[in-house]
């Protein structure tokens, strides 16, 4: 009996061996299997990342590429920071409406409001109105002009297509074709249908509407400081070749301080400065921002 045991437990050792050594062969066997899949998932979550990263960097520099600045830059004057607007829409601020470029007559603007500002109390609400967005800097004109003494006063602002018509066809019924060109605009070249023009004169009336207007102390405010609050007078004396119409010096057209400020320092009126506006709207566009 004991010697049965003894030769029992002289066994025992290489059975061990014998699983260790089929443990050991499965777990060589699972690594071979194993490692390649885990060292290729490792590898593939490391491209991931890779992509991942290069995602991130050229989405930041499309981003800070649709951020840059743009400039317009008008001769004689410093750079103007481009507003990001398209401005071949007619609700820009920067929009160029001529007898070249016309706007739907079916556009009309969503935020007419009217100001708190002297206005001629016979016209209808459409024609006392402008753009809300254009309201603080005419009531801020109006109130400075109103603390130097010089009582201005609004005599048309928006003037909705139809409107424009109905006064293009007095105008010619009146003075005949030609003439009426000269001074009124056909409907759809209007810059009133924008709400971002408005006619000023004073309350008095004196030159209402008249060239002499210059020659008036509210007038001559007017023209040394419409531009400081973003207006301009977009038919100036001498430009009527470009512009198309005849000196009036009582329409002044909202396109903000800083492009008001280089108009006027450059000396180009809006039309001219088109080609400006156009080449950084294009280089907007190419950077994404619009
Ligand atoms: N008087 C300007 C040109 C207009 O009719 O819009
Ligand atoms: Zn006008």
């Amino acid at each position: 009996m004991l010697k049965r045991l003894s030769r029992h437990k002289k066994h025992l050792p290489k059975r061990v061996l014998l699983i260790a050594a089929l443990l050991a062969i499965y777990m060589l066997a699972v690594a071979i299997a194993v490692v390649p899949a885990l060292l290729q998932a490792n590898r593939l979550q490391s491209q991931a990342r890779q992509a991942d990263e290069a995602l991130t960097v050229l989405l930041a520099a499309k981003e800070a590429k649709r951020k840059e600045p743009v400039y317009v830059n008008l001769p004689g004057a410093e750079p103007v920071w481009a507003i990001v607007e398209d401005y071949t829409r007619p609700d820009s601020l920067w929009t160029v409406i001529n007898k070249d470029r016309s706007i739907p007559t079916s556009y009309i603007p969503s935020d007419l409001k009217i100001p708190n500002v002297e206005e001629r109390q016979d016209k209808s609400t459409q024609e006392r109105s402008v753009r809300a967005v254009i309201i603080p800097h005419l009531e801020a004109m109006f109130a400075d002009a109103k603390a130097e003494g010089h009582n201005l006063m609004i005599g048309s602002a928006y003037r909705s297509a139809s409107l424009q018509q109905l006064y293009f066809d007095n105008y010619v019924a009146a003075s005949g074709l030609e003439l009426a060109n000269q001074y009124s605009a056909y409907p759809g070249e209007s810059e009133h249908q924008t709400g971002l023009a408005t006619d000023i004169s004073t309350v008095s009336r004196q030159c209402y509407l008249e060239e002499c207007f210059t020659s008036t102390e509210d007038g001559q405010w007017l023209a040394s400081h419409a531009y400081t609050y973003g207006f301009i007078l977009r038919y100036p004396k001498g430009k009527e070749a470009i512009t198309g119409y005849q000196f009036e010096p009582w329409h002044y057209r909202y396109v903000g301080v800083e492009l008001a400020g280089a108009l006027q320092k450059s000396g180009l009126t809006l039309d001219e400065a088109w080609p400006y506006l156009q080449s950084a709207l294009q280089t907007l566009k190419a950077n994404g921002a619009i």
